[in-house]
Formats: structure tokens, C-alpha cells, sequence
């Protein structure tokens, strides 16, 4: 299958140049085809949420365990009553606030509207409002609920540009949207309110402590290594490169950490900050100018790691950001990239 390409940046949807494209993408979305689209977390690979069959073209293309369900993606709140019970006004009020932003809320199932496949046959359903303006035009302009789990190879790291899904899925899907890219890049924070106190199930760019404030009551969170994994996909190993990747907790702060691999070629990701400490400068990509530089790190973090997956680098290290609130979602990719692989540096 050759993927079609369509073209629709911010500034030319601005400009009412795209009513053509948009028709061709929703009579692709309307006989059950999938699309790559642009949400401001990462890209999102879409079909009709109702419809079984392009949810089965979504797993397959990708890789995806059955068993892993995906987010349903609205443009207004009024569908939200097509499919799920009437919520707790403390959802709307959470809703009114972040949305459309990168959050998801994993809420109570109604009736069959949405296809089983794209729950994984569970009673709840996770939900989202983009705010990415070409991903959220395309949404109204379909008017049906549309299922998209990132769109990049299960297992690799998720596509922050459309360069990337085209790297993951060209000749696998019927069409991807080139726009602009991902201004978060990390997934949106998943938070669980099938359950009082609502949890955090996904760690994102919106932090417990946001929640908490408009909420004005604690948020609990999924704790690692907890029995029962609140979001299927948690227990699946997630955005890594094909090489080994290390990271260094405390930071990278000399060239001692990198003694010991012989004539393996070794390659860095790093704030700007540890460039010096590169036993090799052609492989070292920086994510941040500075080291509290979070969103800038994780805005860059999903592209460092796929140009290191292509590069000659043998073995990666990746510094480790200091941890707090603001660095939760950055650092917990961190660590499934690397598949708990730790090196102790410096104790913060
Ligand atoms: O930012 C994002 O959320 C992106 C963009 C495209 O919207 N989407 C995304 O989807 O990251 P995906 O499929 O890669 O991750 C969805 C996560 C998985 O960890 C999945 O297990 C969890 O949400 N999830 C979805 N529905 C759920 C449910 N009903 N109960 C528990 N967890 C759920
Ligand atoms: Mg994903």
C-alpha cells in the first residue's frame, strides 16, 4: 500500500486552504482507514472508534497486544455522552480546565457505540481532547470519536514529527498528516476517575500538583511495581532504541562514567551542559540548553532517541534530569527506554 501524504499546517488552516484535504481525510476515516494525525503530545494514529475493523488495522499496523486499550479522541464534551455514564462535575470541572491540552481520563463505559476492540474489552474507556489545531480541526470535521494510540511501532519511541511516522508505518496505513510537530512530545498524562480518589495512571506534562490545585483534594498515583498495572500499556516495554540505553542518575558529570567500554562507540544524550564529558562529539545530541530545562528535554527527548537508534553508536547513556514534580513524565520515559538499566552517579 503507498501511504498518501497530505499537507495541512497550522498556518494554512489559518488561511481556510485545507477544506479539500480535510474532505479526503474523513471519507478515508469513513471506510475505516487509518490516519497518521498531529496532536501537540505526539502523533496519533486514528480510525473510527466504532468501527471494528480499522481498530483492527490500528493493532496490526503497530504490533499492539490486543490486550492494550487505546484513547478515544473528541472535539466537544456533548460526545462524551454518546459513550460514557454522566460523570462527577469534578471531572467537567478538570475537563473546563485542561482541555483541549494533554491529558487523558479514564472514565465508566456506555453502551456499544465503540467498538470492544478499542477498550480491549474492558468497562472503561480513556479519553482525550487535543488541542493541536490540525488534529483538532480534523476531529470536528469527522464528528465521530476517533481511536489513535501513538503512532510509531509498539516498542519504539513515540513520533513527535510526521517524519516518524512515516520512518515507522509507510506502506502500512493509509494516510499520515504532515504538520506541525509535537510541541509537548511526551503522551499525555492518563488519570483514572473510574476510581475516588482519582489516580495518575500515566504520568504526563500536567502534574499531580495542577490536578490537585483545581481539584482543591489529593490525587493519588500508580506506583511502579504495584501488583495490578492502572493503565494495561504501563507494563509493556516502551520507547527504546535498538541499542542498550544507561542511564546515569544524578547526571552526567564526568568522562569516569563512560571508562570500561573499550572500543565500543559510545553515544550521549544530555542537556547542552554535559557536552563536554562526550567521549565522542559527533555522538552527542543535547535536549535542553539548560538542566531544568524539562519540557525542552521533553519536547526533544522521542527524536534524540531515534537519531541515536540509527546512528553507529554501540551503547547510549542518557543523563538523568534531577527529580521532582516537573521532571516526573520526562524521567519516567527515561526509565522505560532504558528498561530499568541504572547506573548510580552523583546521590542527589
Ligand atoms: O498523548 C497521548 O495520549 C497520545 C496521543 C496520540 O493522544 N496517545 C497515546 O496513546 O499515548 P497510547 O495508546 O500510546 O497510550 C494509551 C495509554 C496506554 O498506557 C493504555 O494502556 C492506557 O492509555 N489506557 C487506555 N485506555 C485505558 C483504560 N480504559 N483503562 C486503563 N488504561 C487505559
Ligand atoms: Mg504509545
Amino acid at each position: 500500500m503507498d501511504t498518501k501524504v497530505w499537507e495541512i499546517n497550522i498556518e494554512q488552516l489559518k488561511h481556510d486552504e485545507t477544506q479539500d484535504k480535510l474532505d479526503e481525510i474523513k471519507t478515508a476515516l469513513v471506510y475505516g482507514e487509518v490516519v497518521g494525525i498531529p496532536t501537540e503530545t505526539v502523533y496519533g494514529l486514528a480510525g473510527d472508534a466504532r468501527n471494528a475493523e480499522a481498530i483492527h488495522k490500528i493493532f496490526s499496523a503497530k504490533g499492539r497486544p490486543g490486550d492494550n486499550p487505546l484513547i478515544v479522541h473528541i472535539h466537544s464534551l456533548e460526545q462524551l455522552d454518546d459513550f460514557t455514564v454522566q460523570r462527577d462535575s469534578r471531572v467537567t470541572a478538570l475537563m473546563n480546565h485542561f482541555w483541549p491540552g494533554p491529558i487523558s481520563f479514564i472514565l465508566p463505559l456506555k453502551g456499544s457505540m465503540l467498538s470492544g476492540k478499542t477498550v480491549a474489552e474492558l468497562s472503561s474507556v480513556a479519553v482525550r481532547m487535543p488541542s493541536h489545531p490540525v488534529g483538532h480541526a480534523i476531529l470536528e470535521h469527522v464528528d465521530f470519536p476517533l481511536a489513535a494510540p501513538s503512532a510509531n511501532l509498539s516498542g519504539k519511541p513515540s513520533p513527535t514529527d510526521h517524519k516518524h511516522v512515516i520512518d515507522d508505518l509507510n506502506g502500512k496505513v493509509y494516510g499520515v498528516v504532515a504538520s506541525d510537530p509535537a510541541t509537548y512530545g511526551l503522551e499525555s498524562t492518563v488519570l483514572d476517575c473510574t476510581q475516588y480518589p482519582y489516580r495518575i495512571a500515566r504520568p504526563g506534562s500536567i502534574t499531580k500538583e495542577e490536578l490537585e490545585n483545581v481539584l482543591e483534594e489529593t490525587v493519588g498515583k500508580h506506583e511502579p511495581g504495584s501488583e495490578q498495572p492502572v493503565s494495561p500499556g504501563m507494563k509493556y516495554k516502551h520507547y527504546a532504541p535498538r541499542q542498550p540505553l544507561i542511564v546515569i542518575e544524578g547526571g552526567i558529570r564526568s568522562k569516569a562514567h563512560f571508562k570500561g567500554y573499550g572500543t565500543q562507540k559510545i553515544g550521549i544524550i544530555g542537556p547542552e551542559t554535559v557536552r563536554e564529558y562526550a567521549p565522542n562529539e559527533a555522538l552527542f545530541i543535547s535536549l535542553c540548553s539548560s538542566e531544568a530545562d524539562y519540557r525542552e528535554a521533553a519536547r526533544n527527548l522521542y527524536a534524540a532517541l531515534r537519531k541515536m537508534d540509527k546512528s553507529e553508536a554501540d551503547v547510549i547513556f542518557i543523563h538523568g534530569f534531577s527529580k521532582n514534580e516537573d521532571s516526573e513524565a520526562l524521567m519516567n520515559r527515561i526509565y522505560k527506554a532504558t528498561g530499568d538499566k541504572i547506573i548510580k552517579g552523583e546521590q542527589e
